[in-house]
């Protein structure tokens, strides 16, 4: 009998703007300062998309380009194109379908999905069920967000984390048992109170008045987002740990979101994973939101291996949140 099909990433792409925004400038535009950004939160310095006019899709068809050129995949090839984004280019047209006619993936169909912070572990689960199924052998994943576009650059409780970058990855079927091994979702809408956008949404469109209140910004009670971040991808993580009989010696990488060093440290001590195989580069680029797994991917592709179990582990405003289990497929 054939072996059964999994979902293997086979390629990754991305594509940051060049423009740093560094704890230096955000000195002078907040009150704030370089030892208690990097202190509290591990970041340096963020991208910024400066170019008039550019959306999300800017990012997303240039992270989507660079892994079809370094791979030599014809666009036409690709059957589906998820776009993981919070902050779509416009409303009621899809970024990823701009972006799949603009890469000339002329033969796919596409989509956003939007589960915030967890969108791109989200769409891992997606672009899994269709390769798994057999009904599609290219699923392009895409996790893009200009965070830059929700963020008020007077409040130093959030523009110093958030930034702006794309990731994309390629997903095909394999037939060694590589790829996507287990996955545990979760999500709580109470949480929606803890980290959202007030305003602009279909329950409260903007008003001159919304605008004047700056509810058209990112609010967030951080010490409430950061306890929940901790614990649920803790348990999330140690579920799937257990669920798949893993001892943390067989982990090789952990791949969580970056929103905070802290609570990525805090995560990995709490499931007993050793700080040196949690992938970390939110130095680099802040909080990207959807963006982040795949950047992981693309810093550290060069270190990862064939066979290498990965452990991927998300929180994000809603509340969503959930981990992935993964074994990578070259290298
Ligand atoms: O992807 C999911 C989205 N978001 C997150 O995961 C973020 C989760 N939360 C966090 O990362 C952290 O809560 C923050 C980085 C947002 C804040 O760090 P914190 O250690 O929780 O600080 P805090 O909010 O408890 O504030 C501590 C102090 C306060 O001063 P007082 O009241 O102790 O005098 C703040 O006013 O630090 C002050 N503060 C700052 N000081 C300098 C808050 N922001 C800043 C700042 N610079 N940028």
């Amino acid at each position: 009998m054939e072996n059964k099909i999994t979902a293997a990433i086979a390629g990754v792409g991305a594509y940051v703007p060049d423009y740093r925004l560094t704890n230096k400038e955000l000195e002078t535009m907040v009150e704030t300062n370089d030892e208690w950004i990097t202190s509290r939160t591990g970041i340096k310095e963020r991208r910024i998309l400066k170019e008039k006019d550019a959306g999300t899709s800017f990012m997303a068809i240039r992270a989507a380009k660079t892994l079809l050129e370094k791979h030599d995949i014809d666009p036409r090839t690709i059957d589906l194109l998820i776009v993981a984004t919070a902050t779509p280019d416009v409303q009621a047209a899809s970024t990823a379908v701009y972006t799949a006619t603009k890469i000339g993936a002329i033969n796919a169909f596409a989509f956003d999905l939007d589960a915030a912070c967890s969108s791109f572990l989200y769409g891992m689960s997606v672009a899994a069920k269709y390769i798994e199924s057999g009904r599609y052998k290219r699923v392009l994943l895409i996790g893009a967000d200009k965070c830059s576009s929700m963020i008020d650059y007077t409040d130093r409780a959030t523009c110093i984390i958030f930034g702006d970058g794309a990731g994309a990855v390629l997903f095909e079927p394999n037939r060694e048992g590589l790829g996507i091994q287990d996955e545990y979702l979760r999500g709580d809408g109470n949480g929606r109170e803890y980290l959202n956008v007030k305003s602009g949404g279909s329950s409260r469109p903007f008003t001159a008045e919304t605008l004047d209140n700056r509810e058209h910004y990112v609010k967030q009670d951080g010490r409430t987002v950061f306890k929940n971040a901790v614990s649920m991808m803790a348990s999330a993580v140690e579920t799937i740990l257990d669920r798949n009989q893993l001892t943390t010696d067989h982990v090789h990488w952990l791949a969580a979101h970056q929103a905070n060093k802290r609570i990525i440290d805090a995560t990995a001590n709490r499931v007993g994973i050793p700080e040196e195989k949690a992938l970390v580069n939110i130095e680099k680029y802040g909080n990207t939101t959807s963006a982040t797994l795949p950047l992981l991917l693309w810093d550290f592709e060069k270190v990862l291996k064939k066979g290498d179990k990965i452990i991927f582990a998300t929180f994000g405003g809603g509340f969503t949140w959930g981990s992935i289990y993964l074994t990578w497929a070259y290298g």
